[in-house]
């Protein structure tokens, strides 16, 4: 039995199922749309596919269509949990944070790649919210380093949250940044005020599907905060380096969590490169 094939049976022996048969939960179409957002001057994000793959975020174009289609294996059941497609809808589950036991395990180039993937359905809209305010990787790789974001609405209730996201030049993403760096960073995202904001971010828009890039569950205390306020989590365990028994006390932090999904990161080499991907684990069996 490989590593993830043991963490999943882990998990399905802990963590309670989602949805009760039979309670049919309100599919989040059901909602009644809120009111459209404001037209603002906010500029758009151009996002350049080039330096992401120079900086190792994206595949060589060569190999473009077969992470695609293990992109679109990984998204499938993430879509149906949050909206109840052909599945139990999991609370929250249009919330989704995608962290790893320790760091340097693909989350950052895990959660651009499932958001390119999840903008590519028409009927529904990403936002990526850069949560790792340590390593703000994807703020600073997208030009937004510099600018407010998650921090500052964690900072201060009195801001509108919607003003601070970025909408970009890839249809149905946005961003928004890790905003503006603080020495109580760390404490702002680990604080209660984390649920208000995530909770705020999903309610602006019933299509919408937020993703959080988040920092390490075993190295920081705020990614597990980050955590109880989705509905789900995906975490990405780098094959053949992360190590069985530090998976698994990651997985211990998130027993009791309704959809922890696993996403086995560059699990196979390709003939050409060294990218490669994927395995996948769900912990729940729709
Ligand atoms: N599937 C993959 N194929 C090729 N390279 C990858 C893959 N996943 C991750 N990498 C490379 O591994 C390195 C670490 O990845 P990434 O930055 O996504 O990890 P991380 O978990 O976000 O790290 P940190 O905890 O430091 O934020 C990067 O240089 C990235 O290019
Ligand atoms: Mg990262």
């Amino acid at each position: 039995m490989s590593l993830v094939e043991k963490a999943i049976r882990k998990l399905q022996e802990s963590a309670p199922r989602g949805v009760a048969p039979g309670q049919a939960p309100l599919s989040r179409a059901d909602v009644p749309a809120p009111p459209p957002p404001p037209t603002t001057n906010i500029p758009v994000l151009s996002i350049d596919r080039g330096a992401l793959r120079a900086a190792g975020l994206l595949p060589p174009e060569p190999e473009e269509r077969q992470l695609a289609q293990q992109y679109r294996l990984i998204k499938r059941p993430l879509i149906a949990n949050a909206f109840g497609r052909g599945a139990a809808q999991v609370p929250n589950g249009h919330l989704i944070v995608v962290t790893s036991a320790m760091s340097g395990e693909g989350k950052t180039f895990t959660s651009l790649n499932l958001a390119f993937s999840l903008a590519v359905e028409r009927d529904l809209h990403v936002l990526l919210v850069d949560a790792d305010v340590a390593k703000p990787h994807i703020s600073r790789l997208l030009g937004v380093a510099n600018s407010e974001g998650l921090l500052d609405a964690l900072r201060d209730p009195n801001l509108d949250m919607e003003s601070l996201i970025r909408p970009s030049d890839v249809a149905n993403l946005s961003v928004l940044p890790a905003g503006m760096p603080s020495r109580d960073a760390t404490e702002l995202l680990a604080s209660q005020r984390m649920q208000q904001v995530a909770a705020a971010l999903g309610e602006r828009d019933r299509r919408r599907v937020v993703l959080f890039d988040s920092p390490p569950l075993l190295q920081t205390t705020e990614s597990h905060v980050l955590t109880q306020a989705a509905g789900q989590v995906v975490v990405v365990v780098r094959a053949e380096t992360t190590p069985q028994p530090v998976l698994l006390d990651a997985l211990k932090l998130l027993a009791g969590h309704t959809a922890v999904s696993m996403v086995l990161n560059q699990s196979m080499k390709s003939a050409t490169s060294d990218y490669y991907y994927y395995g996948y684990g769900d912990d729940r069996s729709t």
